[in-house]
């Protein structure tokens, strides 16, 4: 007979929390493959149909062909150099980047080269500065380590730089200087807004000026299906007190769990002490180094053309659907479109209206810390098809106008 062993109860379990176990907050535990059931604007996951299976399981078999006794082996912390070399090639054919290896550190995606910046600079307590609204997954990952997160507002050129100013020097005359400003530059998450280039060089001067460093977030880089690139806040910096991180995971597969962080050498060297796995999906890297030269550029092209087109569903279909008194952001790249209804609407406690209609979106309040964004939702386009994006945008128009009608008696659809 198989028995299974009794799971600790609550009490005892309790007993044996750290503070971060303890405190961690009740992040969604996503699953793209539930989010296939619905007509899902909920989380930025790529489109399914564009993954490019056909041309990895060439690069794969050519990386077991060339590599295999080092692809199935530990690797170097800091990254397989093949791949290190691979992304320095693009970073700086692409964006200009005066970086070498020593620069460059490979993350299991993005969200790991969050959490290594924040696991060496942030104590409990310590002050980090975001934009309002911003990632919740960035909120989540400073949550555990105990940080604490302080605003500053966007508008349609970004991150307010003249109250960056106003909150640095507050923070400096009340002691609590801020451990790094994190700003996710392009089509931000979940804004859709990138930040200027002037505001870009300020964000920079700001930071040095102050004694503090930015961490740069530009997962969606490469996603432009608009306008022209606007330099990086990296390339800014002359003074060296920016890090900067990118992913595999919007332009490649979100799957090979892949990402990077550039910045001095220092501090890259700094995280590779603490970086205690044996390398960061060495199998994945050496099959991405072999897949990148060949295929990257061209499967940048497809994607820009999804998305772009993505984008134009949404923005036809949300002014046909939506109601009276709501806007949207228009984004030039990424995934996201921020929807602001108005405002006796809770776009929480509609989730599940919605769900029932078969449609998802993220919350806008989850991208607050303050209970802001009641009235506001994310909409990602990467994962609805193009089939279904109207439908999905007509459900979700007849579930805010019903909500609408039950909060307002005065109220009247448009
Ligand atoms: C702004 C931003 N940064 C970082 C990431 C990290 O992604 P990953 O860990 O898949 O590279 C995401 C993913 O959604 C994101 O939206």
């Amino acid at each position: 007979m198989v028995t299974t062993p009794a799971a600790p109860t609550h009490e005892h379990l309790d007993a044996l929390l750290s503070a971060r176990g303890r405190n961690a907050p009740a992040a969604a535990i996503t699953d793209p493959r539930s989010s296939a059931n619905y007509i899902s604007f909920i989380y930025g996951f790529p489109d399914r149909q564009s993954l490019p299976n056909s041309t990895v399981i060439e690069a794969t078999q050519h990386a077991l062909e060339k590599h295999g006794d080092w692809a199935l082996q530990y690797g170097k912390t800091t990254g397989v150099a093949e791949l290190v070399n691979v992304l320095l090639a693009k970073l700086r054919r692409d964006q200009h980047f005066v970086a070498g290896p020593e620069n460059l550190m490979i993350t299991a995606g993005g969200s790991q080269a969050l959490q290594l910046v924040l696991d060496l600079l942030v104590d409990p307590g310590d002050v980090v500065i975001a934009e309002a609204p911003t990632w919740m997954g960035f909120i989540d990952a400073l949550n555990n380590v105990g940080g604490r997160l302080v605003t500053v507002p966007l508008d349609s050129s970004g991150l307010d730089t003249d109250a960056l100013e106003a909150t640095l020097d507050q923070l400096a005359a009340e002691g609590t200087p801020p451990k790094f400003i994190y700003v996710i530059s392009n089509f931000q998450n979940p804004s859709g807004i990138s930040t200027t280039a002037e505001r870009r060089k300020r964000i920079a001067e700001l930071a040095a000026a102050h004694g503090t460093l930015v961490l740069e977030d530009d997962a969606y880089h490469d996603l432009r299906f608009e306008g022209d690139h606007i330099p990086s806040i990296y390339s800014l910096d002359r003074a060296g007190y920016t890090l900067y991180l990118g992913t595999l995971s919007k332009i490649m597969g979100a799957g090979m769990r892949i990402g990077w962080l550039l910045g001095p050498e220092t501090i890259i060297q700094r995280i590779a002490q603490l970086k205690i796995d044996g390398g960061t999906n060495i199998f994945g890297s050496f099959v991405a180094a072999e897949w990148i030269p060949d295929h990257l550029d061209e499967h940048i092209e497809t994607l820009k053309a999804i998305y772009g087109k993505r984008r134009d569903l949404m923005i036809e279909s949300l002014e046909r659907h939506m109601p009276q008194g709501t806007s949207w952001t228009t984004p030039e790249g990424g995934f996201f479109i921020w929807l602001t209804i108005p405002e006796s609407v809770d776009t929480r406690l509609m989730l599940p209206h919605a769900r029932e209609r078969g449609v998802e979106y993220l919350p806008g309040e989850t991208c607050y810390t303050d209970g802001r964004g009641k009235n506001q939702i994310r909409l990602a386009f990467s994962f609805a098809e193009d089939e279904r994006i109207d439908e999905g945008l007509r459900i979700l128009g007849e579930v805010i106008r019903g909500e609408l009608l039950e909060s307002s008696g005065n109220w009247r659809p448009a």
